[in-house]
């Protein structure tokens, strides 16, 4: 058996892209497959956590672990801020829509002769900034998913977003979302970065947990 640190730990861990909904059959959402999240809730799992999976997507769960299905950014940020009181560790591995229709249509949105649709998007919750400002004893740990200028952009969110850990996820052209594998690096306030090469989503979430149980230590 998988060595328990993390008995008596209460996890949370979120996973997924929202969706957005612009009308009875259409929204807007991104890649996330909800591998990533998934695979460290099930990581914490074995590990002997009591884990919450806050879930935008449909992965398989070993037992033990608490789903929670959502669909937009909000239910997501309800479900989060539900438990947060009663959390030890948040793990924030969901691809949060930024950006929102401000208003969803009752009926299907029909084409109105040759002209295009200019959509009106307002912003969502930040959920991890909101955590950052709220936390006490709790671990709070976040991604961040870029294209470019990788650690540069994820410093700045390490800082904007006043977390305990950021998690830094070079994303596109085949990495990141939707692949069984990834590579990333740890971040934390006042530390060096550590590279964890490219490995399993599984192999990674071991690491990503031994990384937090030792800071929290
Ligand atoms: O699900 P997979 O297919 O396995 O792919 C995994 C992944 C690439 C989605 C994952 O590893 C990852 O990087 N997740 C974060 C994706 C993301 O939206 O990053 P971001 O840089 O936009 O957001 C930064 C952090 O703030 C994230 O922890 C995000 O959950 C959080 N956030 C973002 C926006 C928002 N409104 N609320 C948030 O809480």
């Amino acid at each position: 058996t998988t060595d328990q640190y993390l008995a008596h730990t209460r996890v949370v861990v979120t996973a997924g892209g929202t969706r957005e909904r612009l009308d009875p059959v259409r929204y807007l959402t991104n890649d996330s497959s909800g591998k990533m999240g998934t695979a460290l809730a099930n990581a914490a799992a074995a590990a002997g956590a009591e884990v919450t999976l806050v879930t935008a997507a449909h992965q398989v769960t070993l037992p033990g672990v608490t789903v929670v299905p959502v669909t937009t950014a909000k239910d997501m940020n309800t479900a989060v801020q539900a438990r947060f009181a009663e959390t030890d560790i948040v793990i924030m591995a969901a691809a949060v829509a930024d950006f929102r229709p401000s208003e969803t249509a009752n009926h299907k949105l029909k084409k109105t002769g040759d002209q295009g649709l200019a959509l009106n998007l307002v912003q969502n919750p930040d959920i991890l900034a909101t955590l950052g400002t709220q936390r006490t004893h709790q671990f709070v740990a976040g991604f961040a998913a870029e294209t470019d200028k990788l650690l540069v952009n994820a410093e700045a969110k390490l800082a904007r977003k006043h977390v305990d850990m950021l998690i830094a996820n070079q994303v596109g052209k085949g990495q990141g979302f939707n692949q069984d594998d990834n590579a990333v690096t740890l971040l934390q306030p006042g530390q060096p970065p550590v590279s964890l090469p490219r490995a399993a989503k599984l192999v990674l979430a071991q690491q990503i947990l031994r990384y937090i149980q030792e800071a929290r230590a």
